[in-house]
């Protein structure tokens, strides 16, 4: 594995491109936006300027790691002559199946391709190729660079070359690589997702308030955030499509999302990325208030 490219430079794109660079990746990051593409690589920036001041990355390091990732405005030759393209744009599955017809026809024959998808199937993203194969789920957790797991997702046609291909570059990214087959939610999000909708459920029963649940689960289980605080970083948004995968795929009522996580959407309060959500966020600010709507 010599060239990678990511596709979609928000938040796990930028993080994937990073930590692909830092360890000696030449990185294409492919955006249709130019103005995600200049966000994106002043996040990546603001992440190497974390790590410089922890003492784990040095001045040099970061430069050399910035200046391995080229911005691309243009998917097609964004992709040309990569060995492995991760695809991270939005988790909408028309958007991943579109992207997807696109790569069978510009990437090389023999590149790897792999979705960031939290939970649209990998078998269903696969058979919009034309080598269903070569496709497989490369799921890095959020902040990508903290974070040790990537859950590689074989589809039901992912040939075991390429799984072995891929857990030894996620060993390469300094990441241990958790192999699992394709099933609603895949692992992360099957056991993770109830119990953020639980969280959700409690609170909205009244059995316990925001600061209480999370402080639960942070003290109780050593959990780094409370469930609700979790939700809200992920975005809300996000939780609840998971949830109507797993609702849906397994037609089991136990993963049917609490309606105040339904309200909540609809309404626009998706948690950090809006500004709300359990909690009230503002920018610049570490500190964490409960939103007025649960005092
Ligand atoms: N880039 C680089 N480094 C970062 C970073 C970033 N974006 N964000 C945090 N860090 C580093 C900090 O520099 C710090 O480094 P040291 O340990 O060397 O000091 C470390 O991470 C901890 O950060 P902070 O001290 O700023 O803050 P914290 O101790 O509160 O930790 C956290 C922040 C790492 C986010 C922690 O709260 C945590 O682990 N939360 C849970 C995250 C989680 O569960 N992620 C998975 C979400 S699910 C998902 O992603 C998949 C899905 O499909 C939905």
């Amino acid at each position: 594995m010599k060239k990678i490219a990511v596709i979609g430079a928000g938040t796990m794109g930028n993080g994937i491109a990073h930590v692909f660079s830092q360890h000696g990746f030449p990185v294409n990051l492919v955006d249709l936006h130019p103005a995600q593409l200049e966000k994106a690589m002043g996040t990546i920036g603001k992440n190497l300027d974390r790590q410089v001041q922890k003492g784990s990355v040095t001045a040099e390091e970061k430069q050399q790691t910035l200046q391995r990732i080229k911005p691309v405005a243009d998917l097609q030759s964004g992709v040309a002559g990569s060995d492995l393209i991760v695809e991270a744009v939005s988790e909408n599955a028309e958007i991943k199946l579109n992207i997807f017809r696109e790569l069978d026809q510009h990437a090389r024959p023999d590149a790897i391709l792999a979705s960031n998808t939290s939970s649209i199937s990998i078998t269903r993203i696969a058979a919009a190729t034309s080598h269903p194969s070569r496709v497989i789920g490369m799921h890095f957790m959020n902040p990508v660079p903290v974070m040790k797991l990537v859950e590689v997702i074989n589809g039901y046609a992912t040939s075991t070359s390429v799984t072995h291909t891929v857990t030894e570059i996620a060993r390469q990214l300094d990441k241990v690589p958790c192999v699992v087959n394709d099933y609603p939610g895949f692992i992360a999000n099957r056991i993770l997702m109830p119990m953020i909708n639980e969280a959700i459920i409690s609170l909205h029963e009244g059995v316990a308030g925001v600061e209480a649940i999370d402080m639960v689960m942070k003290l109780g289980m050593a959990h780094p955030m409370g469930p609700l605080q979790l939700a809200d970083f992920i975005g809300l948004d996000i939780c609840l499509s998971i949830l109507k995968v797993l609702h849906e795929g397994f037609g089991n009522p136990k993963y049917a999302p609490s309606p105040l996580l339904v309200n909540m959407v609809n309404a626009g309060f998706l948690g950090v990325k809006s500004g709300e959500g359990f909690y009230k966020y503002s920018p610049g600010s570490r500190e964490l208030r409960v939103s007025e709507r649960f005092l």
